[in-house]
């Protein structure tokens, strides 16, 4: 393994100069979350991170719709087809990124035995794997990494992987599985996520509010990892103390003229399948995880919007018994899919967020229902980087004693 820095010498730091531009990379990019997540960090102005800035050194994702999407919303970024498993460590060492981002392709998800040899063999795995690697043998790693996955990916074998080179590679980590409605958004998507800070960078005081969260490394990589479920200092809140007030009603988020092409066809409602769309109305405060297969499927992709008036019972599927007559009091005119426009409300992209007028609405759904919810991974990404400044002030204030 090729590693040339020398590892006693922590890292120039980009925090440390007047411009504190952090150079990232966001890999498996889609429409480009983390970048929008970014944004939102610097736009909600935490005075830690005050001066801030982030540059898009690289973004890459081999799907052509992504590129036409992301360089639509991302100017003047271009999206790099390179499929990841590509990549060669030159490469990445020439972006000289100090963060990455990403969000890998689910994988198939267990480290039981018999599933071992699938994910291995598993092209989705591929890519990921080569990223590891190169982390591996890069001269100078990133000071932070955040990763997102569904929920499941800490019990894979790519993810054992991972933080094998992770605990390699001198980082610390922590573990969360957090929802978009802990942070006020009416909508469910529990996803995994991990964040990585070197460990030179981490300089936390015992009392301080993040020193909870970085469990020290285990030796034993196969260890269950340990997963926190709320980071209230950054108002992410434990899901058991959400109230009503907490979540906005769900006529905020639609559009004000909605597309006659979003109703739901006739062949699809007179299925037996239809009863188990989970219809929500505007005065509720909550959906179902969108996902990519969402207007394909019924069953599990997402919720449906129900805009008429009577008497008809909205509970979600898992709570109703099966009845023949489920819908006789539904007016199916009045039942429609979100746009992908609602999606992107929902999932906290930028206000200026938009499609390319070539992009389908069932494309839009496939690329949001991909992609991830932007303030979750915002609070994430600003955890990391006040973790970063305060190890800098530590620093400094130890300069004077
Ligand atoms: C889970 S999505 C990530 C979406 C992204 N976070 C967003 O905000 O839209 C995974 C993405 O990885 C891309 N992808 C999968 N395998 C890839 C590979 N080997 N090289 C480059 N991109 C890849 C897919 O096209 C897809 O857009």
């Amino acid at each position: 393994m090729k590693r040339t820095r020398n590892e006693d010498a922590p890292p120039k730091d980009p925090l440390l100069s007047s411009q504190k531009t952090i150079r990232f990379v966001e890999f498996y990019a889609g429409v480009g979350g983390w970048t929008m997540a970014l944004q939102q960090v610097v736009e909600r102005g935490h005075s830690d991170l005050s001066g801030l800035r982030f540059e898009c050194v690289a973004a890459l994702d081999h799907s052509d719709l992504c590129k036409v999407v992301y360089e639509h919303n991302h100017k003047p970024v271009t999206l790099s087809n390179r499929p990841i498993q590509k990549l060669t460590v030159g490469q990445v060492e020439g972006w000289q990124a100090d963060l990455f981002v990403m969000s890998p392709p689910c994988q198939p998800h267990s480290r039981q035995h018999t599933h071992q040899k699938r994910e291995l063999q598993d092209k989705r795995s591929e890519s990921f794997l080569h990223l590891c690697e190169l982390l591996q043998s890069l001269s100078t790693v990133p000071s932070v990494i955040l990763l997102e996955n569904v929920v499941g990916f800490e019990r894979s074998q790519s993810f054992s992987f991972f933080q094998k080179v992770l605990k390699d590679r001198n980082y610390r980590c922590c573990h969360f599985i957090l929802q978009p409605s802990q942070v006020g958004l009416p909508n469910d998507r529990p996803r995994f996520y991990s964040v990585a800070v070197q460990n030179d960078y981490i300089k936390l005081e015992k009392d301080s509010w993040q020193a909870k969260y970085f469990t020290k490394p285990s030796d034993d990589i196969s260890a269950d990892v340990i997963i926190q479920t709320e980071i209230p200092e950054l108002g992410v809140k434990a899901m058991n103390s959400i109230t009503e007030k907490d979540i906005p009603k769900l006529q905020h988020f639609l559009d004000n003229s909605p597309d006659p092409r979003l109703s739901i066809p006739e062949k699809v409602h007179q299925k037996r399948a239809a009863w188990c769309l989970d219809i929500v109305t505007p005065e509720q405060r909550r959906t179902s995880c969108f996902t990519s297969g969402y207007g394909k499927f019924v069953r599990g992709t997402g919720s449906v919007l129900y805009t008429g008036e009577g008497t008809f019972e909205l509970v979600a599927p898992e709570q109703r018994e099966y009845d023949a007559e489920w819908d006789k009091d539904l007016d199916w005119t009045k039942a429609r899919y979100f746009s992908g426009s609602e999606l992107a409300r929902l999932f906290d992209f930028s206000n200026d967020f938009a499609f390319p007028r070539t992009v389908s609405v069932g494309q839009q759904w496939k690329l949001v229902g991909n992609s991830l919810n932007v303030r979750v991974a915002a609070r994430l990404l600003e955890f990391a980087f006040r973790v970063r400044m305060d190890a800098l002030l530590i620093n400094d204030n130890s300069k004077d004693l």
